[in-house]
């Protein structure tokens, strides 16, 4: 499995903090915010990764990052989104890099307290289709929000004002080699962008969607106020645990 990070965007919701940098090399406590979702990716055991950036500073990634010795990487690759075109458009720019192989999205700006190696190997077995995790959050209408009926998905909506469920889909995706397809039929939302919970809801309608309950903590780190908690909780407990 191939593992892909989403990392372009405007990040304008943290503005001015992200005037003259990317969002994704902020500091969340005392490691800037892009470490995280690699070494989510790397405890899964992937370790041929594909950095998306873009907007301001992306130079500064490679500056960074290098080939990734830091994480014991190899070899680390890049590309460049042009705009804000969301984060289906992002994920589109990776389809050769995919190269018909499994793979594991994960947005740049999510962390998450433990690992998520079980559900990984979950989606290995279950070798075609997608996967979502979910996590219960007080604040479900800033996310994507799964409409549950017992162990199924229905649908997920993007940021409803009145949700239909405590839980959220977390920033971290599993796709098989159809999800380029899907994309390529995509409109974009009232918002402009290419919805990656569009996506998700065209596996849905094909009955080729699971999920799993994401054990530890997870917030996003895109706001103000997600940002300060995330630097609180890797203060707290750290983040990326590999022990249980
Ligand atoms: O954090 C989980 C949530 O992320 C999900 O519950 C939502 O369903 C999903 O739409 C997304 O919501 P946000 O509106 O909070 O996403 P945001 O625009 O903050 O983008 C998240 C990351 O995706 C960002 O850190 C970088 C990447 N991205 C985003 C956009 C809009 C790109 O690479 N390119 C883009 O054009």
């Amino acid at each position: 499995m191939k593992g892909i990070i989403l990392a372009g965007g405007l990040g304008s919701r943290l503005s001015p903090l992200t005037r003259i940098t990317n969002k994704h090399l902020l500091p969340v406590y005392n490691q800037p915010m892009i470490y995280y979702p690699i070494q989510t990716l790397i405890n899964a055991g992937i370790d041929d990764i594909m950095i998306v950036t873009g907007g301001n500073s992306a130079g500064d990634f490679l500056k960074l990052l290098g080939n990734g010795k830091h994480f014991g990487l190899k070899h680390l690759n890049y590309t460049y989104q042009e705009g804000e075109g969301g984060i289906a458009d992002a994920l589109s720019l990776v389809e050769h890099f995919a190269d018909e192989s499994p793979i594991c999205v994960v947005l740049g700006d999510n962390l998450i307290e433990k690992n998520i190696r079980a559900a990984a190997d979950d989606y290995r077995a279950q070798g075609k289709g997608a996967k979502i995790l979910l996590k219960k959050v007080p604040d479900p209408q800033r996310f994507g929000v799964p409409e549950l009926d017992g162990d199924k998905v229905l649908r997920i909506v993007e940021k409803p004002a009145e949700p239909s469920s405590d839980y959220a889909v977390i920033g971290v995706y599993f796709y098989d080699h159809t999800v380029f397809d899907v994309i390529k039929t995509l409109k974009p939302s009232d918002r402009g962008e290419l919805e990656i919970t569009d996506v998700n809801n065209h596996y849905i309608n094909r009955g080729e969607m699971t999920w799993g309950e994401l054990d530890g903590w997870w917030t996003d780190a895109g706001t103000f106020e997600s940002l300060l908690l995330a630097s609180n909780l890797v203060a707290k407990t750290g983040a990326n645990n590999t022990d249980g």
